[in-house]
C-alpha cells in the first residue's frame, strides 16, 4: 500500500515545476501561517496543512474547540513492543488526520533516551535504537497506510531540552551512526516516510537545518529518502545556508527565511536556482502522494477499515501496562473491597506537555474506571496527597469564555473555553476578530467550587493583567519577562499567584482576567497566550496523608496512583530530578504500613524513584495512559486483560545511578562522553543494578522456554504457557559477542517478536536477526563492516532473565 519510491510522480511533479516562476516557487516552501503552506492554484496544488502528533491530531487550533483522540504517550507505545499494534494507532491517527484536513502529522519523535533527565522522554520511544526504529517504522506506515504523511523527527539527537535552539551536540561517527542516526535509518529504510523534520540543535558544528552532511549525503545520498525535510518551528536561521544544507519547507509563517528572502538570495547570485527546484520537487511529491496535487492521484485511494478510538485507545493503553513487581497482589481478588487512593487517581494525567499536547473529548480516570468497574460499595477514595502546590489552567468547575474588544472597549468578538488557557496561535483567533482590531482579552464567566475554603488565583503569561473574583481585585500590574526565562513563558513558564479568596462548596462567584495587548509583551509567534490560573483550598499534607491510610487500613486492597506534573515532565526544560513531586512517597509509606496488600500505579512518562518499591505488593507503570487509561486500569487490576508492557528503558533505582546524568552545555555544547555506553549498554558495563532491567514486564501467566532453533534468517523459540490462563508473551532475542575485539557493549537487543497461547499450549516466535545485528560502524572506512567471530544468541523474558542460548559463527564484511 505504501508508495515506495516516488518515482511514478516525476512526470507530474517535473510538469507542475515548469509551470511555476521563482516567487511562486519560493513562496511554496514558506509557511503562510503556523501550520500551512499556500495553495498554486495555477498547478492546481491545495495548501498542505500539518499539525502535531504524536498521540492524536490537535488539527490547525490549540484549543479544545476542536477534540482529538489521544492514544497513549510514546513511552506506552514503545512499551507494547508491538509495532503491528502501532500501525493501527497509525491508521487512526490517519483517519483522525483526514476527519480534519490534515495532510502531514509532525510524528513520531524518534530521538533516544539518553538521560532520563530528558524533558521530552516521554515523546519518545526508547534507550535502544532497534525498538525505536520498529515501532517507529509501525507508527510511520500505518500513518501512510492512511494517505497522511508523517515528519520523522528531531533529525538528530535532540535527546534533551536545555538550550535546544542553540546547544551543539558533540557526538563520534561511531555512537551517531549505531544509536541516534539508526532508528531514522531503519524507518527511512522500511517505511519509506514521506516527510523528515530537522531539529533545533547542532551536531558536530552545524545547526541540523543546515547539515548538509547528513541531510544531503546520509539521509537523501546513503539511504535513498526521497520527503520533504520541514524546519522545526522556528529552527531556520539563514537562507543560504538553509537551502543548501537540503531544507526544504521553512516554519512556521509568514515571516521565515525562505519566501521572498530565498527569491532575493537567488536573484542576487547568492543562491542557485537548482537547489530551490530541488526543494520544491519534494515538497509536490508530497503533495502528490497526500493528493494535495491535482492530476497525480494519491498513494492511497482505498482508505483501511475505520477504527474505534475508544477501543483502540483503551486496547493500547492495557498493552502498554508495564507490571515490573507482583507479590500476588494482581488481579485483584474478586469480591473484595478496594481503597484508591492519589490526586492522579481522580484528575488523571493522560497526555504529555508541549506540541505533544492534544485535547480529547473526554478522558477515563482511574476513579471513573474503576467505579464503572467495580460493584458498587465497594470502592473507597481519599486524595491523600497533592503532587503539586502551583496553581495550574482553571478547570473544574469553571465555565469560561473569551471576550474580544477593540481599543474603543466594543465587543468584536468570542469564543468559548473549556479550561483558563489561551492559545490562539497565528490566524486562530474567535470569529470576526482581527489583530489589527483586537486590543483586550477577558476571560470571564463563573466559578462554582468543588470545596469550601481559601482558593488562590493568578496569572500565567506576560503583559498587563486585571484579576477579579467574587467582585474583588486581586492583580492590576504587568508581568515582565525574568532574565532566565524563555520566550515560550507564557507556555511552560511558571504560574504566579495573584490572591486568595474564601468561597463555599456549590456556591457560584464571578471571575475575570483582563488582558490588553501590547508589543513589548508580544507572544513569540503571532498569537495570544496566557492563562487564568486556579489552586484550590489545601488541606494540611499530614492530615491527608493519615486519612488516605486509615482508608487503605480499612480495604482488602489499597491502590494508589501517582504522577508527576506537567511542570516536571513536558517540552521546552528538563528534569532536574527524578522524585515524585509533593509528599506522594510519604503517602506510599503511610499505605503501605496500613496495608500488605498495596498496589502502586505510577502514571509518569519517563523513569520516576521509587524508594518504597520493594516494600508494596505491586507496582504497576501506566505512563501517560491516554483517554481511556482509566478504563484499560480497571481491566488490568480486575484481571479482565492482563498487562502486556515490557521496559523500554530501564528503570534506575536513583537518579545517581543513571548512567547519563548531564543535560545541561558547557560553553554551548554537550558532549556526547559516554559514547556507545548509554542505557542497559552502559548498565552492563558498569555492573550495576537498575531498579528494575530493560525489557522487563510480568504478565498473569508464566511461560517455560522450551526450544531455540537458529535458521539462515533468524531464530525461531518454543515457548508454552505454563500457568494457568491464555497469555502473550514477548520473546527477546540479544546478542552477545563471546571474544570480542572491538570495543563493544556487552549485549544488545537484536530482535523480538510476540506470541500468545491458551494454559497449557505452546507457540513458537520466528525472529529475523539482521547483519546490521553483527556490524559496526567502522571509522576508518566510513561504512559498516561485520565483525566475524563467536556470538551467543540468547532468548530471553528481559535484558537478564535469559532463558535459551545458542552461537553463531560470523564472516566478516569482505
Ligand atoms: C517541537 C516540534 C513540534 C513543533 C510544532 C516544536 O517546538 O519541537 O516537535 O512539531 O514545535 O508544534
Amino acid at each position: 500500500m505504501t508508495d515506495a519510491t516516488g518515482s511514478r510522480y516525476e512526470p507530474a511533479v517535473e510538469a507542475a515545476l515548469g509551470k511555476l516562476d521563482l516567487d511562486a516557487k519560493t513562496r511554496l516552501l514558506a509557511g503562510q501561517d503556523m501550520w500551512t503552506l499556500p495553495a498554486l492554484p495555477e498547478i492546481g496544488l491545495t495548501s498542505l496543512v500539518m499539525s502535531d502528533g504524536p498521540i492524536g491530531v490537535r488539527g490547525v487550533r490549540w484549543t479544545a474547540d476542536d477534540p482529538s483522540v489521544a492514544l497513549p504517550s510514546p513511552t506506552a507505545l514503545a512499551a507494547t513492543w508491538d509495532p503491528a499494534l502501532a500501525r493501527r494507532a497509525g491508521r487512526l491517527l490517519a483517519q483522525e488526520a483526514r476527519r480534519k484536513g490534515v495532510h502531514v502529522l509532525l510524528a513520531p519523535t524518534v530521538n533516544l533516551h539518553r538521560s532520563p533527565l530528558g524533558g521530552r522522554h516521554f515523546e519518545a520511544y526508547s534507550e535502544d535504537p532497534y525498538l525505536t526504529g520498529a515501532i517507529g517504522t509501525g507508527y510511520v506506515l500505518g500513518v501512510q497506510d492512511g494517505g497522511v504523511g508523517t515528519t520523522v523527527k528531531h533529525f538528530v539527537a535532540n535527546d534533551a531540552e536545555t538550550d535546544r535552539f542553540t546547544v551543539n551536540n558533540k557526538i563520534d561517527a561511531r555512537p551517531l551512526r549505531e544509536l541516534y542516526l539508526a532508528p531514522f535509518e531503519a524507518i527511512v529504510t522500511n517505511a519509506r516516510p514521506w516527510g523528515i523534520m530537522t531539529a533545533y540543535n547542532q551536531v558536530n558544528g552545524a545547526t541540523m537545518t543546515e547539515h548538509h552532511h547528513l541531510v544531503n549525503e546520509v539521509l537523501r545520498g546513503e539511504w535513498g529518502f526521497d520527503g520533504f525535510n520541514v524546519s522545526d518551528w522556528m529552527a531556520a536561521r539563514d537562507t543560504k545556508r538553509a537551502i543548501e544544507g537540503g531544507l526544504d519547507v521553512a516554519m512556521p509563517g509568514p515571516r521565515t527565511v525562505y519566501g521572498e528572502a530565498l527569491a532575493a538570495a537567488v536573484r542576487a547570485g547568492e543562491v542557485d536556482e537548482t537547489a530551490v527546484d530541488a526543494a520544491v520537487r519534494n515538497v509536490l511529491r508530497l503533495a502528490a502522494r497526500v493528493g494535495a496535487l491535482e492530476g497525480a492521484g494519491p498513494v492511497v485511494t482505498a482508505y483501511p477499515a475505520p477504527l474505534d478510538g475508544d477501543a483502540l485507545a483503551r486496547e493500547v493503553a492495557r498493552r502498554s501496562f508495564v507490571l515490573v513487581r507482583n507479590e500476588g497482589a494482581l488481579p485483584l481478588a474478586p469480591g473484595g473491597t478496594v481503597a484508591l487512593l492519589g490526586a492522579a487517581a481522580r484528575d488523571a494525567r493522560v497526555l504529555g506537555g508541549g506540541s505533544a499536547q492534544v485535547f480529547p473529548d473526554h478522558t477515563v480516570s482511574p476513579l471513573d474506571g474503576l467505579t464503572a468497574a467495580l460493584p458498587s460499595g465497594t470502592l473507597t477514595y481519599a486524595i491523600g496527597a497533592e503532587p503539586s502546590d502551583e496553581l495550574a489552567p482553571a478547570r473544574q468547575g469553571f465555565e469560561l469564555r473569551a471576550v474580544c474588544r477593540d481599543a474603543g472597549g466594543t465587543v468584536i468578538g468570542a469564543g468559548s473555553l473549556p479550561n483558563g488557557q489561551v492559545q490562539w496561535i497565528g490566524d486562530d483567533l474567535p470569529e470576526g476578530v482581527t489583530y489589527e482590531k483586537l486590543h483586550s482579552i477577558e476571560i470571564t464567566g463563573t466559578f462554582t467550587p468543588r470545596e469550601s475554603g481559601e482558593h488562590a488565583f493568578g496569572t500565567r503569561g506576560l503583559g498587563a493583567f486585571t484579576l477579579t473574583v467574587a467582585g474583588r481585585t486581586l492583580y492590576d500590574g504587568v508581568q515582565e519577562m525574568g532574565d532566565e526565562a524563555d520566550p515560550f513563558e507564557a507556555f511552560f513558564g511558571a504560574p504566579l499567584e495573584r490572591g486568595k479568596v474564601a468561597l463555599t462548596e456549590g456556591v457560584p462567584v464571578e471571575v475575570s482576567l483582563l488582558h490588553p495587548l501590547d508589543q513589548e509583551h508580544a507572544a513569540p509567534l503571532p498569537g495570544v497566550m496566557f492563562s487564568f490560573v486556579h489552586l484550590g483550598p489545601r488541606r494540611d499534607p499530614d492530615e491527608l496523608i493519615a486519612e488516605a491510610a486509615e482508608a487503605a487500613r480499612a480495604a482488602d486492597t489499597a491502590v494508589v496512583v501517582v504522577a508527576t506534573t506537567e511542570r516536571v515532565e513536558s517540552e521546552g526544560f528538563d528534569r532536574a530530578d527524578l522524585k515524585l513531586p509533593g509528599r506522594q512517597d510519604d503517602l506510599v509509606r503511610a499505605v503501605a504500613a496500613a496495608n500488605p496488600n498495596t498496589v502502586v500505579v505510577v502514571n509518569a512518562g519517563s523513569p520516576v524513584e521509587m524508594p518504597w518499591r520493594d516494600d508494596v505488593a505491586a507496582v504497576l507503570l501506566s505512563w501517560f495512559p491516554g483517554q481511556e487509561g482509566g478504563a484499560a486500569l480497571a481491566d488490568v487490576l480486575l484481571g479482565a486483560e492482563e498487562p502486556g508492557g515490557r521496559l523500554p528503558t530501564t528503570w534506575p533505582a536513583t537518579l545517581a545511578d543513571a548512567p547519563v546524568t548531564e543535560v545541561t552545555p558547557t560553553d554551548g555544547e554537550l558532549h556526547y562522553t559516554e559514547g556507545l555506553f548509554t542505557g542497559y549498554r552502559a548498565w552492563d558495563r558498569a555492573g550495576t543494578t537498575p531498579a528494575y532491567p530493560f525489557g522487563h514486564g510480568l504478565g498473569y501467566t508464566t511461560w517455560e522456554y522450551e526450544a531455540l532453533e537458529l535458521t539462515p534468517e533468524g531464530a525461531t523459540v518454543r515457548v508454552r504457557n505454563t500457568g494457568s490462563r491464555p497469555g502473550r508473551e514477548t520473546v527477546q532475542l540479544y546478542v552477545a559477542p563471546v571474544d570480542d575485539r572491538v570495543e563493544r557493549p556487552a549485549r544488545w537487543l537484536a530482535g523480538f517478536a510476540s506470541v500468545e497461547a491458551g494454559p497449557g499450549e505452546s507457540a513458537e516466535a520466528e525472529i529475523p536477526l539482521p547483519k546490521r545485528a553483527f556490524e559496526i560502524w567502522d571509522e576508518a572506512t566510513g561504512a559498516w563492516t561485520a565483525i566475524p567471530g563467536t556470538y551467543e544468541i540468547r532468548a530471553s523474558r528481559s535484558l537478564t532473565d535469559t532463558r535459551l542460548r545458542a552461537t553463531l559463527t560470523v564472516e566478516g564484511t569482505d
